[in-house]
């Protein structure tokens, strides 16, 4: 692995985006919504093959959420065909990369093609050593959270007993459990929330807003973020070291 840039060290472990704006940059340029998704995923491989090459651990990106089932049936019909096409796309850079995919989120609610394009992504990348991807699918952060308690109690009635229970026994159960520390949260598109995305895993997370739209998001901008990042002084509710 080459080592991280000086201006990028310490380089976060765990990087999550919230990648959003692909429609606002469609309409600001007068083209239409599906536009955006496309350039948008575009972006998703410059900044993952960037994120490999700087030595990311682990790139976690918000594609789907629960809730973004509320869109008109023909955008999300063209965001699940996307995500196909996107798939079977990338599996060769993937390879090339040394990256590993995964995916968290209700997966199972997703359609028998889509899902089959991501369990074949997943077991042709398995052993890749570099870098993790995992995209969030169908995916909201209280409804992990609520999965997670629902297979911790599972367990717990196999056992016939509650265990004694600390978070990072409960974090076990959370999808995506090597996961479950973000250092760095990035969020494109200028809104200054969380929409439901990683709720357990960015309790301790660094935040990075840009007004710049998922599409526009290049390696520049990553950069920046990630510079940013190596100056900050993360407590933890600690004192800083003197
Ligand atoms: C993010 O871009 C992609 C998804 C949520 C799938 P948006 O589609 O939310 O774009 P804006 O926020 O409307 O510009
Ligand atoms: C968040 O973007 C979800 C993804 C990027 C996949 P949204 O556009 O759905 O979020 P809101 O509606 O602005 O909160
Ligand atoms: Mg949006």
């Amino acid at each position: 692995m080459p080592p991280a840039r000086p201006e990028f060290s310490p380089l976060p472990r765990h990087v999550a985006v919230i990648m959003d704006g692909n429609g606002r940059w469609a309409e600001s340029k007068g083209l239409p919504r599906y536009k955006g998704h496309e350039a948008g995923a575009r972006t998703v491989r410059e900044i993952t093959e960037e994120c490999a090459r700087l030595g990311v651990q682990r790139l976690t990106l918000y594609a789907f959420s629960a809730e973004n089932w509320k869109r008109p049936k023909r955008e999300i019909d063209f965001l699940m065909k996307l995500l196909k096409r996107y798939l079977a796309g990338e599996q060769p850079t993937l390879m090339k990369n040394g990256i590993r995919f995964a995916a968290i989120g209700r997966l199972h609610e997703l359609s028998a093609d889509v899902l089959g394009e991501i369990e074949k992504t997943k077991a042709m990348t398995r052993e890749n050593p570099k870098m993790t991807m995992v995209l969030a699918l169908n995916y909201g952060g209280r409804g992990e959270i609520v999965d997670a308690a629902r297979a911790f109690a599972g367990d717990a009635l196999r056992r016939g007993k509650v265990p004694e229970v600390t978070e990072e026994d409960f974090a076990k159960y959370l999808y995506d459990p090597a996961g479950a520390e973000v250092d760095l949260l990035i969020r494109t598109g200028g809104d200054h929330r969380v929409s439901n995305f990683l709720l357990w895993e960015i309790s301790y997370s660094e935040l990075w807003f840009t007004r710049a739209f998922w599409p526009d998001f290049g390696i520049p901008q990553l950069h920046e973020a990630l510079s940013d990042f190596a100056k900050r002084e993360r407590r933890f509710g600690g004192l800083p070291e003197r």
